[in-house]
């Protein structure tokens, strides 16, 4: 029936895809139809949801929260949203913090701004309203919207700070009492929309510790990795509803002598940071990794740059099936559009390259459990965009490359994919 059907509808865009799945499993929950709002569970290598493998095709958006306070740029985080599930798209990455930065959360240790908060909780809404799942973030290592930077000005400017190092952010015990509770303020919040806790809401897909730590003054690795144990517990001790990941960049570390010729250079493997040591953490559920090939090579041809993103891709999902045994994740994969002769139709086969590896992981069970581009705007945001975002809907040659991705995701969870080599028909 499949083969059948499938050689009626070649591909011939996405809306004939939904027309088709919707046509012969119309009794089915389809996704692009029905939102679907169980928590995402785990199981070894998989996500589920509501029962089936569920994998994730997706994007980031960092900036929901920021649009969300004031009423002119609130449209915005609807017109995301709703895109997004127009794309088949299910998660979406987003900041739930801001440090000190204009538009704060949290102004100052432990003080929140109401009315920020409030946009959060709008955005979460808004989310539930589009049958989209939020992976939100909770600290920055880098210095946008505050980072651990502000957190060691903060212990600073109160003077118990025990030094004015930024890795002070994981080791220094006041600026783990702050981070605490920041963490507990937000897992505990009530939503003054829907009334329901950020702990309880399964509108969020999971967690995520920190944006790309890393903890250059100790190389061994030790620090970061005690601060992981002590954080993620603590995420745990209070939301046992949600998955935890960690927000790792994916580099390997010391550790991990054997997968060192992995990372895109020696630079790599001294940031304090380790793939495999770090999401073995048993609190941490599933892996985080970033894929940047033009700020990791800056003198390499595209098909070198795809031949080491495959390379890449497939090293971690190994990892994923072999030793950690839980779900790999590509949070974060951006082309730039600075590149010398720069072709949007390169960015697109970049995407594709990450596409298909997960497609033929997810296809026979494996660890490739999803991927989100960075990044995605509405028009009118170029203050937001740095030179990997983009406006998916403005080349309809890329929106259509990430809406069969959807489509063929989708397929999996839905069982309509029979055997090896016929999945092309899908969509
Ligand atoms: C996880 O998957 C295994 C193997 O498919 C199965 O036996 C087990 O019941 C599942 N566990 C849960 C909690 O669903
Ligand atoms: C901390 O990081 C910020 C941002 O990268 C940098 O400007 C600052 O110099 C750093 N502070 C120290 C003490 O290294
Ligand atoms: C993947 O898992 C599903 C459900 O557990 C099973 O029916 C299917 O045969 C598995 N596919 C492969 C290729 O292992």
């Amino acid at each position: 029936m499949m083969a059948g059907n499938g050689l009626l509808y070649p591909v011939l865009g996405f809306a004939s895809c939904v027309a088709f799945i919707y046509m012969s499993f119309g009794n089915l929950r389809f996704h692009f139809e029905e939102p679907k709002m169980g928590f995402v569970e785990r199981n070894g290598t998989q996500f589920f949801l509501d029962g089936r493998a569920f994998y994730v095709n997706g994007w980031n958006s960092y900036w929901l929260m920021d649009q969300a306070v004031e009423e002119f740029s609130r449209p915005r985080v609807r017109a995301m949203l709703q895109a997004g599930a127009k794309m088949g798209l299910t998660v979406c990455r987003t900041w739930a913090f801001n440090d000190g930065a204009y538009h704060a959360l949290q102004i100052s240790p432990g003080r929140f701004d109401e009315r920020v908060f409030k946009a959060l909780d709008r955005v979460i809404a808004e989310a539930q309203r589009h049958g989209i799942k939020l992976l939100l973030g909770l600290v920055n290592n880098l210095q946008a919207f505050g980072g651990k930077t502000q957190y060691v000005k903060w212990a600073w400017e109160e003077g118990i700070g025990l030094s004015s190092s930024n890795d002070s952010f994981f080791f220094d015990p006041s600026i783990r009492n702050y981070f605490k509770t920041y963490l507990k303020t937000v897992l505990t919040r009530k939503n003054t929309i829907t009334g329901v806790e950020y702990r309880n809401d399964p509108t969020i897909f999971a967690w995520e510790l920190i944006n790309e730590p890393r903890c250059i003054s100790d190389a061994s690795g030790d620090t970061l990795q005690d601060w992981i144990e002590e954080m993620a517990g603590f995420v745990k001790s209070i939301d046992r509803n949600h998955l935890l990941t960690l927000g790792l960049e994916g580099f390997y570390g010391p550790k991990s002598p054997e997968k060192l010729s992995v990372n895109p250079g020696e630079w790599a493997s001294v940031l304090g940071s380790d793939f495999i040591r770090n999401s073995k953490t048993s609190t941490i559920d599933f892996t985080s990794v970033h894929i940047y090939p033009d700020h990791w090579f800056l003198d390499q041809e595209l098909d070198e740059k795809l031949k080491y993103v495959s390379k890449w891709v497939i090293s971690h999902i190994d990892d994923g099936n072999t030793v950690l045994k839980k779900p790999v994740m590509f949070t974060e994969f951006g082309f730039s559009n600075t590149n010398k002769n720069f072709e949007p139709s390169q960015r697109d086969a970049f995407y594709k390259t990450i596409y298909d590896i997960i497609y033929e992981s997810a296809r026979k069970n494996g660890s490739g459990a999803g991927a989100l581009v960075w990044q995605f705007l509405v028009g009118g945001m170029e203050e937001y965009n740095d030179d990997f975002g983009i406006v998916p809907w403005e080349r309809s040659a890329t929106f259509k490359l990430i809406t069969e991705q959807s489509c063929q995701l989708a397929a999996i969870r839905n069982g309509l994919v029979k055997s090896k080599g016929n999945s092309e028909e899908l969509c």
